[in-house]
């Protein structure tokens, strides 16, 4: 059997050990994984990655012509020797608009069979389910999605590959400006990534002991902070962090500054947006091993005959959820870390 692999949509850390799991788990079950480059771009493109000894050519319709996959593109052991540690992802990714249309998913399906791929796991966010879907309807290969992105945002898992090693440097970045916002009594409006999802803004903010958490899946009243910023000033407290989601009701960390100073903010305040820093660094454990966890369990499932699911982890248990469930429900925001919030940022 012959999987393609892929990643699509916004990179997130823990794609490399995903990558190394799903291959590392393949060569075990005598089944081959060829790495298709830059996502599903890069399927129609035929932008396959050099396998085991690295010397095949890359960009087959490019360079070799219509010449179909050979055993020098597969994907040994060795070809993704650590990767454990490395952020981002070697296969590249993108966003494709070509692919979403009839002819691109016409290419797309035409490429799989003339390779004999029979197998897709696209590794990626909303955008790429959404994608798997629609490839789905028109080519008869098994599709398993593996959820990799930092903004927590699928249904179908508890968490996201990539979400906590986005936290964590999120958490860094607050510490550090801790600091200086101790030193010059300022408040800090830092802005983090998410999308349309609150979950890395509200996770940093409990982390970091901050005393607000700007997100989508909670109003937040202009007065009703300044009215609370102003009891933290009365308290004696001399400096503020507030983490603002990008998708927050009201704007970025820029907008919330702008809103809250015309509302009669107390502190001095700058604003921070920290942005791709957040897609970066070394996947942390908790992300290294959901990654493994989840690219073993995705090859297993197809093995066995799975299809049109999407592979995650919910309360410690590996399932599998319709693809079409994982890009439509939505994940409740967890209320009780909304009250934890209230409670140790008082
Ligand atoms: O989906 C991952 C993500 O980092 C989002 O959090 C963010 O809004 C978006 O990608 C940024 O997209 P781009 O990298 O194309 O600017």
């Amino acid at each position: 059997m012959r999987i393609g692999v892929l990643c699509s949509g916004g990179d997130a850390p823990g794609m490399n050990p995903c990558l190394r799991s799903i291959v590392r788990t393949a060569c075990l079950c005598d089944v081959e994984v060829y790495g298709i480059r830059r996502g599903y771009e890069g399927l129609l493109d035929e932008d396959f990655c050099p396998g085991e000894d690295g010397t095949a050519a890359v960009g087959m319709r490019s360079i070799a012509g219509p010449s179909q996959l050979d055993g020098s593109f597969v994907m040994g052991l060795r070809s993704v020797s650590g990767l454990s540690k490395i952020g981002g992802t070697i296969l590249r990714s993108s966003r494709s608009t070509r692919f979403q249309t009839p002819e691109g998913l016409k290419l797309a399906t035409e490429i799989l069979k003339w390779h004999h791929i029979e197998a897709l796991i696209p590794i990626g966010g909303n955008g790429t389910q959404k994608g798997a879907i629609d490839l789905m309807r028109v080519w008869d290969g098994q599709i398993i999605g593996l959820p990799g992105t930092i903004d927590n945002d699928l249904y179908g898992t508890d968490f996201t590959i990539g979400f906590a090693t986005a936290v964590d440097t999120a958490v860094e970045a607050v510490d550090k400006l801790r600091d200086t916002a101790g030193s010059h009594e300022l408040m800090f409006f830092v802005e983090v990534m998410g999308r349309h999802c609150g979950d890395i803004a509200l996770s940093t903010a409990i982390a970091s002991g901050a005393e607000i958490a700007c997100i989508p899946e909670a109003e937040t009243p202009p007065d009703q902070i300044v009215k609370r910023l102003k009891k933290i000033k009365e308290a004696g407290k001399t400096s503020v962090m507030a983490i603002v989601a990008e998708g927050d009701e009201h704007g970025g960390a820029y907008a919330v500054q702008k809103l809250l100073k015309e509302a009669g903010n107390p502190f001095e305040s700058r604003a921070v947006v920290l942005g791709h820093v957040l897609r970066g660094g070394s996947p942390v454990a908790a992300d290294r091993i959901l990654a493994s966890e989840l690219g073993n369990f995705a090859v297993s499932a197809i093995i066995q005959g799975e299809s049109g699911k999407m592979a995650g982890k919910i309360k410690n248990e590996l399932v599998l959820t319709p693809l079409e469930e994982c890009v439509s429900k939505h994940r409740t925001v967890d209320t009780d870390q909304l009250r934890l919030l209230q409670i140790v940022a008082s």
